[in-house]
């Protein structure tokens, strides 16, 4: 081990490598505190050749690598286990943009830049890169195409797969493949991106991308709904997706539990409404035009909304802070549940037409089982992937409940299933979600993977344990 570590240390310099307990601690837990790993070293390359170069070491001698960029991910997919044998390969050095081409509409990342350094680089530019989450202010842009992050503008302009048009990844042999094409059109035999999209860095390490970029928007503008079920939420987004069409870039459900959190963990916030309704919807508007025409359109949304009697109230932001304001309460939730412990987290996917009869029929069954549970559900309602979160009931401590998560878990995904949809719709598998998967997906698809994965990664040293 010591042999391995110093043909490292000559490969990417004392800055590069973190051995000490203080320096290695950040990278060591996850950010829900679910996951904690110990590795061999924090190995910290600041460049494509660097980590073609770390990568060959461990092929050869057999060392597992744990790719990490911001360490927000919620599945504990860039934690080591606990043996001391693995290297976690931080991209953090790695944050250059290195063009930004505003016709062709593309900008080139390397791995390790923050989301919100993508985003202003665009902005510079003229542009907009729409990816967002909450986590914009720590997450890499690596991070975000290895779990195909989703985010809050997934129903206008897709998910991180949907965004990206090339790669460079070094993959498990220490090649570079160098897939770094901004072109919309490429139909030259098998798109091999999209194998290391989602991997979450068992197949290989993303050095960098080029991703897609739109116009800026003239204006955006944001409302607040108060609606009195998820059936109703979804009668909403019927009407707002028939006014505005594309317009639409933001449609978010947040029950009321999740208020509750909010106000408890953080005082000052304020409630959107003097009463407290069963659920709310944040809707954002994009305008190429003008704030006036974001108003009308948002307006007139809510007029028809409120005159059918599916929403009992509404907001429209009148200043860019009670814009921030609005997005803050949406994106606070998940804070506010780390604040309250640990839950049974979930994130899951259905027909965006089914989510509300999917609700009602989860909630029904959990209550036959767990009947004081309190619900934390919210989430990216137009794109129907919901938050799913269960905590015990009032007076029973995180930690305890956290022992029937297998059995609450359970219930939810069977519910999932019979509704045809997904147990991870973007957070990924990571650890999580390793062995649930065996029970949702075919044989013939996990087989399919195993093979995916031997042909890419022989050695088995890419993120072993995580996804398979
Ligand atoms: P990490 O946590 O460091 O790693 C995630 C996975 O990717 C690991 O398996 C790791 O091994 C792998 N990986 C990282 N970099 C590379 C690389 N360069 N090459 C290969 N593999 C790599 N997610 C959403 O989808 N939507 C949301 O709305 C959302 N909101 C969030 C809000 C908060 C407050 C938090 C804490 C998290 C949120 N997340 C959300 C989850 C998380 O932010 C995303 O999964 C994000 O994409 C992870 O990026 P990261 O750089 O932190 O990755
Ligand atoms: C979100 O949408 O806020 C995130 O995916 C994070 C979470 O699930 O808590
Ligand atoms: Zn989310």
């Amino acid at each position: 081990m010591k042999d391995v570590l110093e043909r490292i240390a000559a490969v990417v310099g004392s800055a590069g490598l973190v051995t000490d307990e203080t320096g290695m601690a950040p990278h060591m837990k996850d950010w829900r505190g679910r996951y904690s790993g110990r590795p061999l070293a924090v190995v910290r390359p600041a460049s494509t050749r660097a980590v073609a170069e770390v990568v060959k070491i461990c092929a050869e001698t057999r060392t597992a690598i744990v790719p990490q960029g911001g360490n927000t991910g919620l599945q504990g997919g860039g934690i080591t286990d606990a043996s001391g044998t693995q290297i976690l390969l931080s991209t953090g050095r790695m944050n250059r943009v290195r063009a930004v081409d505003a016709l062709n509409n593309t900008i080139t990342v390397e791995a390790g830049c923050v989301l919100e350094h993508v985003q202003r680089a665009a902005e510079d530019a003229g542009r907009l890169f729409p990816l967002s989450l909450g986590a914009e202010g720590s997450a890499t842009l690596g991070g975000n195409l290895s779990t195909n992050a989703g985010g809050t503008g997934v129903l206008r302009y897709g998910n991180t797969r949907d965004l990206a048009l090339g790669l460079e990844v070094v993959l498990a042999s220490g090649e570079v493949w160098d897939g770094l094409r901004g072109l919309r059109k490429d139909n030259t035999g098998y798109d091999l991106k999209h194998l290391f999209i989602g991997a979450e860095g068992t197949l290989g390490v993303i050095t960098a991308a080029v991703m897609k970029l739109y116009p800026l928007p003239a204006a955006r503008l944001t409302a607040i709904a108060a609606v009195g079920s998820p059936h109703d939420a979804l009668r909403l987004l019927s009407i707002a997706q028939r006014q505005s069409g594309d317009a639409l870039t933001g449609f978010e459900m947040i029950s009321d539990f999740c208020i509750t959190l909010l106000v408890k963990h953080f005082p000052a916030t304020r409630t959107p409404f003097d009463a407290r309704h069963p659920q709310y919807v944040l809707m954002e508007i994009s305008d190429a035009r003008s704030e006036a025409s974001a108003r009308a359109a948002i307006e007139s949304i809510l007029a028809e909304g409120m005159e059918a009697g599916i929403a009992r109230d509404a907001v429209v932001a009148q200043s860019l802070s009670q814009v921030n304001a609005m997005w803050a309460m949406r994106e606070d939730i998940t804070e506010a549940q780390r604040l309250e412990g640990l839950n049974v987290k979930h994130d899951v996917s259905v027909p965006i037409s089914r989510i509300a009869e999917f609700m009602d029929a989860t909630e029904a069954a959990l209550r036959r089982a767990y009947p004081d549970v309190r619900l934390v559900v919210f989430g990216h309602l137009g794109d129907g992937n919901l938050h799913y979160n269960v905590c015990g009931p009032q007076g029973v401590a995180p930690e305890v409940f956290l022992r029937e998560e297998a059995g609450v878990t359970r219930i939810v995904h069977d519910s999932v299933a019979r509704f045809n949809g997904s147990i991870s719709a973007e957070h990924g598998l990571g650890q999580l979600r390793r062995e649930e998967i065996r029970r949702y997906k075919s044989a013939l698809e996990l087989d399919l993977m195993r093979k995916l994965k031997a042909a890419l990664d022989p050695l088995g040293i890419m993120n072993p344990g995580k996804v398979l």
